[in-house]
């Protein structure tokens, strides 16, 4: 039988999954499956800051270099995640400067630094990681991060300019998360999401894509919307812009705990959500954010995490990496595709 992979392919899909330097070392159940199922891989950790930023002076690329040594070896697409991202920062980076010149150094130097060492391999790189947020209330939708603290919105236009210098091949993304739902929390980011984009492009920004994360609830009936999400990847499409779906995974939270039902429950979520996504041709990449239950951020997750405290099965294979109704509901989704 064909890997996901290969099914993806055949509709000019790139399929991958996230992947992390410990799964990589310690299962080759793992190893197995990516290779079996996997376009792309997607470093879990391993290229946030927290993942290779010590110290404010010193970089650490052991374990970014086994995943790409990894990728490599298995001739898989690489995406990096992400060189601007306000979670996951190294505890020193409380104590880093606040003024613009400072701030601007300091990007300039991890962009430089880390988008440069992989110049040339990478397919992708989510540039800036979750940087809207409704909540806040500005007029411009922005998160309130220290990068826009000490930069102004101008962070994100120079985290784009210094990324494409670095690495002219690698398509560059914005990444954001709940864009998928039919809520006014959602529609507020999606608003937000494209007027953002769209003055990137007028300012001839190089941004490539919109990463759509894609963490959905199998529960929740308004964990999307097909007619809402079809027409946001239009209106990204209509800006010059491809679509990638970047962390899709689809938590069995909120489902009674029979597995049958939960499985079902969530094979089908996955199916609907691809058979939206696949319908418009903006959308070129599909990452899995965990292929297997074994290894989930899931259960460490306050909002994703069941409550009942049964693991999740969230991701295509089980906890024994035997493949899943959700597994087949993606192939599925690719045949049909
Ligand atoms: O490996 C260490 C372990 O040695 C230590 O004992 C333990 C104690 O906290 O931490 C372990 O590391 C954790 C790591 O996941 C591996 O499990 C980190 O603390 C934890 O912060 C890290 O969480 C990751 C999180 O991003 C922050 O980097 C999740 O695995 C990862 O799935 C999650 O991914 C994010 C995307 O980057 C952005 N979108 C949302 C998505 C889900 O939250």
């Amino acid at each position: 039988t064909q890997g996901l992979g290969a099914l993806a392919a055949a509709c000019g899909i790139v399929f991958g999954t996230t992947l992390t330097r410990g799964q990589v070392e310690e299962s080759p159940e793992m190893r197995r499956i990516v290779e079996a199922d996997a376009g792309m891989v997607v470093p879990g950790l391993e290229l946030k800051w927290a993942g290779h930023r010590p110290s404010p002076e010193g970089f650490d690329f052991r374990d970014a270099d086994v995943m790409v040594r990894f990728a490599e070896e298995q001739r898989k697409a690489l995406r990096g995640h992400a060189l601007v991202w306000h979670e996951a920062l190294p505890p020193w980076f409380a104590g880093a400067p606040t003024d613009a010149a400072g701030m601007r150094a300091l990007l300039e130097r991890h962009i430089r630094t880390v988008a440069g060492r992989y110049a040339g391999r990478m397919h992708s790189w989510d540039v800036v990681n979750e940087p809207v947020e409704p909540w806040y209330r500005r007029p411009d939708g922005l998160r309130d991060t220290p990068f826009l603290r000490a930069l102004g919105p101008g962070y994100i236009d120079l985290a784009f300019r210094l990324a494409h210098e670095a690495d002219p091949a690698a398509r560059l993304v914005l990444n954001e998360y709940g864009l998928e739902m039919p809520t006014e929390d959602n529609a507020a980011r999606r608003a937000a999401v494209l007027a953002l984009l769209r003055g990137m492009r007028a300012r001839g920004v190089p941004v490539h894509a919109l990463g759509i994360q894609a963490h959905l609830s199998a529960a929740n009936a308004r964990s999307f919307d097909p007619s809402v999400l079809r027409n946001f990847i239009r209106d990204v499409a209509a800006l010059g812009l491809e679509v990638y779906v970047t962390e899709l995974d689809v938590t069995d939270r909120g489902l009674p705990p029979e597995i049958p039902a939960r499985d079902a429950a969530v094979a089908r979520c996955y199916r609907a959500f691809l058979d939206a996504v696949l319908a418009e041709t903006a959308v070129r990449v599909v990452v899995v954010w965990g292929i297997s239950d074994r290894y989930t951020w899931m259960n460490d997750s306050p909002n994703a995490r069941r409550e009942d405290g049964l693991p999740v099965r969230a991701h295509p294979y089980d906890q024994d990496f035997r493949p899943k109704p959700a597994w087949h509901a993606m192939a599925d989704a690719f045949r049909a595709a």
